[in-house]
């Protein structure tokens, strides 16, 4: 039978999967590769890594099958990072990631400069530090020399669709997240270019996420152990990736990822914009477009804690410490802000707090609160959501963190909306396949590979008493950030 790869490009390890094309997953390998701090709140990574870890990746995948059944490759990845190649297609600089919040001064000159309302005109959005934009505004100022070798830019997973076709592309859903994109229109920004003082010559070519960009080259094909006619789609933003995968598109879905980062993510098949821009207003990889609040430390903030302070990577002995009586009940409240925060508060200032302590806070207290003080900052999000008059009944859950029986309870309860598992769970990669799916013609749209392949494994029902709870605990937790807010910046 046919098979697709899809790839997961995220901030910590490439994941791939092995999907046939009744949607089975046959094989999954990850890659870890390394994330530079270089100063704190800066993020970085060698594109070089992310191509190499793919390239041993995928034979590595393919062991005990038949390479030459594979028919097609997406990825979705990491957004908004920049990656800038010279005029011989050379990486020039590491890339500026996602959580990098270095461009606090170029983000701050756009939006006042330039002025929210006319980047909203021109890209449904405003600056936020994360997005490339700023980052390009940066490295003209910073680094002029790299600044004009630049000979193309593009985001992390187009860098893997460059070294496996030889073929500049990205797709509307990550393109969404340069802040270069006229995302209701679907095409680069003239304006916005010419602000960051770039020509569209220096873009790579749009598509949507399920076209075809290409087939991978022979020597690449090879080395890989697949045909070189294998198809490559366009691929996705990591979040429209995981949406697709768990089958949110079209009208009204949902989905909320506990990554890295943390998303609440509002698919649409009409496009609008939030008029205070707290919520991404984006493109989507089945053709339509969404909402996004996205916050930047989700499941990382537990593996910070578990790992780096507690020293353990036993995630499920810290939360087995953590009894049903607890929950709602916590006097610890955490401010989950370790790279500053983006949704929605946009504050690059923002830390990571505890707060509530007293002598008889124990090791899962502090855990417990991490847990809550991400699912109050997605709450954050979905108050935006909900001032906006869409009603989320439910949503998908995916991610990380939603291995987590205890946190997938937490953010029901925080939420009080049922929140849906599915049977194919492998963030990214899975939509990633399934766009691969569509390019080779298997599924005639996203949505009808959706129908075909999306299952319902779990619901999470929120419970009427510990919604009750959470509520009051919401209420306390949203007095914190903003006492805090003259704080941060004054000790940053
Ligand atoms: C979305 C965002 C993150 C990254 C994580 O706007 O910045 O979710 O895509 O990989």
């Amino acid at each position: 039978m046919d098979k697709y790869i899809g790839i997961d490009l995220g901030t910590s390890a490439v994941k791939l999967l092995l999907v046939d094309g009744d949607g089975n997953i046959l094989n999954t390998v990850t890659k870890d590769y390394p994330l530079m701090f270089p100063h704190p709140g800066w993020s970085e990574q060698d594109p070089g890594e992310w191509w190499k870890a793919c390239c041993a990746g995928i034979p590595e995948l393919l062991e005990g099958y038949d390479g030459n059944s594979v028919k097609g490759i997406a990825a979705g990845g990491q957004m908004h990072g920049l990656v800038a190649l010279d005029e011989n297609d050379e990486v020039i600089r590491p890339a500026i990631l996602w959580n990098d919040g270095r461009t606090a001064e170029e983000t701050d000159w756009l939006n006042t400069q330039i002025g929210k309302d006319r980047l909203s005109e021109l890209t449904a959005n405003i600056a936020f530090a994360g997005f490339t934009a700023p980052k390009i505004l940066w490295m003209k100022k910073n680094e002029p020399e790299n600044f004009r070798r630049i000979a193309k830019i593009m985001l992390p997973k187009d860098y893997i669709n460059y070294m496996l076709t030889g073929v500049h592309s990205c797709d509307y859903s990550d393109a969404s997240g340069m802040l270069l994109l006229d995302v209701k229109n679907k095409c680069w920004s003239k304006e916005m270019l010419d602000i960051c003082g770039i020509c569209e010559d220096l873009m790579p070519k749009l598509f949507e996420s399920y076209e075809v960009i290409g087939t991978v080259k022979q020597d690449i094909a090879a080395a890989l152990g697949i045909q070189e006619n294998v198809k490559v789609a366009a691929g996705a933003g990591d979040n429209a990736a995981a949406a697709v995968g768990t089958g949110t598109v079209g009208e009204g879905g949902c989905t909320i990822s506990l990554g890295t980062s943390g998303t609440l993510f509002i698919s649409s098949d009409h496009f609008s914009v939030d008029p205070n821009n707290a919520l991404h207003a984006f493109a989507h990889a089945d053709g339509g477009y969404h909402l996004m609040g996205c916050m930047l430390s989700a499941a990382s903030c537990n593996k910070w804690l578990c790992e780096d302070i507690l020293k353990t990577v036993d995630y499920g002995a810290e939360q087995a410490e953590i009894t049903d009586d607890m929950l709602g009940n916590n006097h610890v409240f955490f401010l989950p802000y370790l790279m500053g925060e983006r949704s929605p508060i946009n504050d690059v200032d923002a830390r990571g707090t505890f707060t509530g302590m007293t002598m008889d806070t124990k090791r899962e207290d502090i855990v417990q609160a991490v847990l809550e003080g991400v699912a109050f900052a997605i709450r954050d999000s979905f108050e935006v959501a909900k001032s906006l008059g869409i009603d989320i009944p439910s949503s998908k859950i995916c991610g990380g963190g939603a291995k987590s029986p205890l946190w997938k309870k937490i953010m029901a309860n925080v939420l009080g909306i049922p929140l849906e598992l599915v049977k194919t769970e492998q963030g990214p990669g899975y939509g990633a396949a399934m766009l691969a799916m569509v390019a080779c013609g298997k599924y005639d749209s996203v949505k009808e590979a959706a129908e075909a392949l999306v299952e319902t494994a779990e619901t999470v029902e929120p419970d009427e008493e510990l919604t009750a709870r959470y509520e009051k605990q919401y209420q306390k937790f949203r007095r914190i950030y903003p006492a805090l807010k003259p704080v941060f910046s004054a000790i940053k």
